[in-house]
């Protein structure tokens, strides 16, 4: 998200537009918590992790009255408007308050997740990919060295990206995502076939919103129907949301960051920017609101005929 701040600050600068930075999010708006930003506020952030505007979850923005609070903010400050930079609840908030007040604003999507409609990839979400995979390398040693079976965690809420793609390059032998039913005798089926092909140890991937349960319950499930590994479970946790931004996170970033200040230039309002088949796009924030981010099928496939 740095790399976004960094980028719609210093386009808005080329462009003679002022910035100021909201802290938190939309709870920075209804407080008046503010900062401005010119070009060297934003130095030396683009390797940094997290936020420096730090974020929140704001619950006091879903009210109609504090919306109108934090319009009237926007306006005694004579903002003229907003780039918002969040994962679907915050493309929501702004959509909400650009209908309410008739306020120009444009979101940048910005999720580990990758589950938000309308791009092919959300900030942060390369990033986190990279952190897993290379856990599960890590785990992998373990669990080569001791034959033993691997359930390893990882965030996606509602979504399975971050375990589909994680999967797909860790060499997991099985993932489990909310976009898929899963029964435990698919697991301990595909275990066994691959015990009978000589496979001494297996990765399974589980999405924390999968719809079985969490991954100590599918591990000590699996243990009635198959109990020829030893198995072990590793929560990855918010160690997947942290770290420097890799290469790809930090050029989506700023390629989106420039793209949202000239939408609001040509007066695009009312809009998320994307990036889809490598070109940047603009899609109505209304539609991002109402439809689902759905999960690639040829990905799923691909990962059932080669991780065996
Ligand atoms: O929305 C992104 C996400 O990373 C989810 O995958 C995860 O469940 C959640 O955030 C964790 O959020 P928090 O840090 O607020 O618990």
């Amino acid at each position: 998200m740095n790399a976004a701040l960094r980028s719609v600050v210093r386009s808005a600068n080329y462009h003679g537009i002022e910035c100021v930075g909201f802290y938190r999010g939309y709870q920075g708006i209804i407080e008046n918590d503010f900062k401005p930003l010119e070009m060297r506020s934003v130095s030396n952030i683009l390797e940094l992790g997290g936020t420096v505007l730090r974020t929140a979850r704001s619950l006091d923005f879903h009210k109609s009255e504090v919306r109108e609070k934090a319009y009237h903010n926007l306006k005694s400050q004579n903002i003229d408007a907003l780039v918002v930079i969040g994962g679907n609840g915050s493309i929501t908030g702004a959509n909400v308050f650009a209908k309410q007040f008739d306020f120009p604003c444009v979101g940048i999507p910005a999720s580990i997740d990758n589950d938000i409609y309308g791009t092919d990839c959300s900030i942060g979400f390369q990033t986190a990919l990279q952190t897993i995979v290379e856990s599960v390398d890590k785990i992998r040693d373990t669990a080569r060295s001791h034959n033993r079976l691997f359930f390893v965690e990882v965030m996606g809420r509602d979504n399975g990206n971050l375990a589909l793609y994680s999967a797909i390059a860790s060499g997991a032998c099985f993932v489990i995502i909310p976009e898929k039913e899963f029964e435990i005798t698919n697991l301990a089926e595909r275990l066994k076939t691959g015990k009978s092909m000589s496979k001494s140890s297996s990765i399974v991937i589980v999405a924390e919103g999968n719809n079985y349960g969490p991954s100590y319950k599918i591990a000590e499930d699996l243990t009635e129907v198959f109990d020829e590994y030893e198995s072990k479970v590793t929560i990855l946790g918010h160690l997947q949301r942290g770290g420097s931004p890799v290469v790809m996170d930090r050029l989506i970033a700023s390629r989106l960051g420039l793209f949202a200040v000239q939408a609001l230039m040509s007066e695009n309002y009312g809009n998320m920017v994307g990036i889809i088949k490598n070109e940047t796009v603009l899609i109505p924030m209304q539609d991002v609101v109402d439809k689902q981010k759905t999960i690639n099928e040829n990905l799923y496939m691909l990962n059932k005929i080669i991780s065996r």
